[in-house]
């Protein structure tokens, strides 16, 4: 080896990463740390182990800011994200550095759609509710009026906070099924689809008032921490269902306890969080309330396709080309 050669790059990822992310891996030119625990590393673990790397790999549980790119080092030059979220990313602070940012869009608009409109139908039709019933030994027989539900497909409406390609795959599934179509921001890249599938833009507050389900598909930023508030969910229907496979904090968890115990909604189903992975307790305690711990992406192949493509990011900056899925900023 010639000693003016420079180092290869080092590439230090924070989970051990689905199976086809981890040889995808094998194909870095450089070394690569992967961290081995069964959750992220420490806060220390993580500022020690990236200290020189030109390339990491996280998570949406790695707070990736100012102190942890100081501590990577002046060598480092991208962060790809393993998930399409990027809350967890000071992204100007790494572009104020020059470091490339990227995520994982596209891959898993299905897989989140597919759980989104499980969480609609679930809530809904109280499958999960009834499924508790029946496992506590509940004394029953048919009965006309035994967990009466919302008729989704008789033309429940839908509010979609957020259309862009994940609310588009939603929106898809929920038309199939003979939902009224209302949405929030509906982005450029998407607008035509929606129109073609009759989904009408509105206000959130028109969308809160009119729809039986809403779905929150917006990225978390200042402006959408606790979208949802105590005002928000008062102004819903008190038969209407709210489902988040987005971001926890889009939801003021404490104000969507109350609105539950209050009857002012009917129910909520809940992929995400505001400060996961705990749950506000007295969600924990509502019957009307189906908890899953943020899978909405978790298909095998949805997966697989994510770590592959955050690796893919990462060989593509360390080889001097553009990424393929950069955060635009
Ligand atoms: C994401 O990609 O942002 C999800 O929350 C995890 O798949």
């Amino acid at each position: 080896m010639n000693p003016l050669d420079p180092a290869p790059p080092r590439v230090y990822v924070t989970r051990t990463l689905p199976d086809a992310g981890m040889r995808e891996l094998k194909r870095l030119p450089g070394p690569v740390e992967v961290y081995r625990g069964d959750g992220p590393p420490s806060r220390a673990e993580l500022l020690d182990a990236v200290a020189g790397a030109a390339g990491l790999v996280t998570l949406l549980t790695e707070s990736v800011d100012d102190e942890l790119l100081t501590a990577a080092g002046p060598g480092l030059r991208v962060v790809a994200n393993c998930a399409v979220g990027y809350d967890n990313i000071d992204v100007e602070a790494a572009a104020r550095r020059g470091v490339v940012v990227t995520n994982t869009p596209d891959v898993l608009d299905e897989a989140t759609a597919d759980l989104a409109m499980t969480l609609i139908l679930a809530a809904s039709r109280r499958v999960v509710e009834a499924d508790r019933f029946v496992r506590a030994g509940s004394s029953w027989i048919w009965d006309p009026r035994l967990f009466l539900g919302l008729d989704v497909s008789a033309g429940a409406t839908l509010g979609i906070v957020g259309l862009g390609r994940i609310g588009l795959a939603v929106a898809r599934r929920a038309q199939a099924f003979g939902m009224r179509l209302l949405a929030t921001r509906i982005s450029d890249a998407v607008r035509a689809d929606a129109d073609s599938l009759g989904v009408t833009e509105v206000s959130l507050p028109t969308l809160l008032s009119s729809s039986d389900v809403v779905t929150l598909h917006c990225p978390l930023t200042p402006s959408t921490h606790h979208l949802i508030g105590a005002t928000e969910l008062d102004a819903m229907p008190s038969h209407a269902v709210l489902v988040n496979t987005a971001r926890g904090p889009v939801v003021d968890e404490a104000a969507l306890a109350a609105a539950l115990e209050q009857g002012t909604i009917g129910a909520a189903a809940l992929d995400v969080f505001e400060h996961e992975p705990r749950i506000h307790p007295r969600l924990l305690e509502l019957d009307n309330v189906i908890a899953v711990p943020h899978i909405a992406s978790a298909g095998r192949a949805t997966r697989d396709a994510m770590a592959t493509l955050a690796v893919r990011n990462v060989a593509a900056v360390l080889a001097g080309e553009g990424p393929l899925t950069p955060v635009r900023t």
